[in-house]
């Protein structure tokens, strides 16, 4: 199989998707009617203002949370259609997820954090792709230090390799650059964006920066729950100049 063949294909998508909040007068629409696709072999940034409906966007296409309408899919999976317990396992073993807060465990080392997901799956890993994982993220003379003893930085790098150490469909990062400095978020930004290149990953990103945005293929903007443009290599400028037209419309 050559990488072009693994990179083929949808990793993810939702259609059609609805996600309401609450009930009544309180009800919030925070997904009104979004299609989109998440191809293999990309890097897919979602932008938009507070509130605009990207994180419920990401919960729903990973099954962390459920539509109110619509279908959400992972490759052939229909989410809607599996169980709680099928769903656990989809997620453990097909979904890498990259969160604002590193959610390291502090007790376990960088190479047992990085291992934890084939751990809890019981799932023997890869040892190759392990060590060149390792290598890539940098942190091979670290792995047997706690996350307490590492920066900002090299916590999220670890988190980013324990993302991809089993090979997931697709990875989910939410603002994964949102609690570092600048130096430090370009080093997992281009961490990411490798998995993409060398690996075929597909990576679906949430973020409020056009300079993270301009580490993707493709940026997709929500507003209000919708998606209402897309924008193909785009550019720390470009995005930022988008972003501008938006303010300047909606005010
Ligand atoms: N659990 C919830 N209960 C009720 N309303 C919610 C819930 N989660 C999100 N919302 C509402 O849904 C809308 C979309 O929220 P969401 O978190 O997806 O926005 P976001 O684009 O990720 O914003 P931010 O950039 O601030 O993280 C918002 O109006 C929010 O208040
Ligand atoms: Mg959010």
């Amino acid at each position: 199989m050559t990488t072009l063949d693994v990179v083929r294909g949808t990793a993810a998508r939702v259609a059609d998707a609805v996600k309401i909040y609450g009930v009544g007068g309180t009800e919030v629409r925070a997904l009104d009617h979004v299609t989109v696709e998440f191809p293999a072999g990309r890097f897919t940034a979602i932008m938009g203002p507070s509130g605009s409906g990207k994180s419920t966007l990401m919960h729903c296409a990973a099954g962390l949370d459920t539509l109110t309408a619509g279908s959400a899919w992972i490759g052939d999976a229909e989410l809607g259609s599996l169980n709680d317990r099928r769903l656990t396992l989809l997620r453990r073993e097909r979904i890498g997820f990259v969160f604002q807060a590193f959610n390291l465990v502090p007790t376990l080392t960088v190479r047992e954090n990085i291992t934890l997901p084939l751990d809890l799956a019981g799932a023997a890993p890869d040892q190759a792709w392990l060590e060149s994982l390792i290598e890539v993220v940098g942190l091979g003379d670290r792995l047997q230090h706690r996350p307490s003893e590492l920066s900002g930085g090299q916590q999220q790098r670890v988190a980013v390799a324990r993302a991809l150490a089993g090979r997931p469909q697709v990875v989910f990062a939410d603002e994964p650059t949102g609690n570092l400095d600048s130096r430090t978020g370009t080093e997992v930004l281009g961490l990411l964006r490798r998995a993409v290149d060398e690996m075929g990953q597909a990576v679906v990103m949430v973020t409020h920066d056009p300079t993270a945005a301009g580490f993707a293929d493709e940026a997709l903007f929500l507003a209000d729950g919708r998606l209402v443009d897309r924008m193909e290599r785009p550019t720390a400028a470009s995005v930022l100049d988008r972003m501008k037209a938006f303010e300047r419309r909606r005010s």
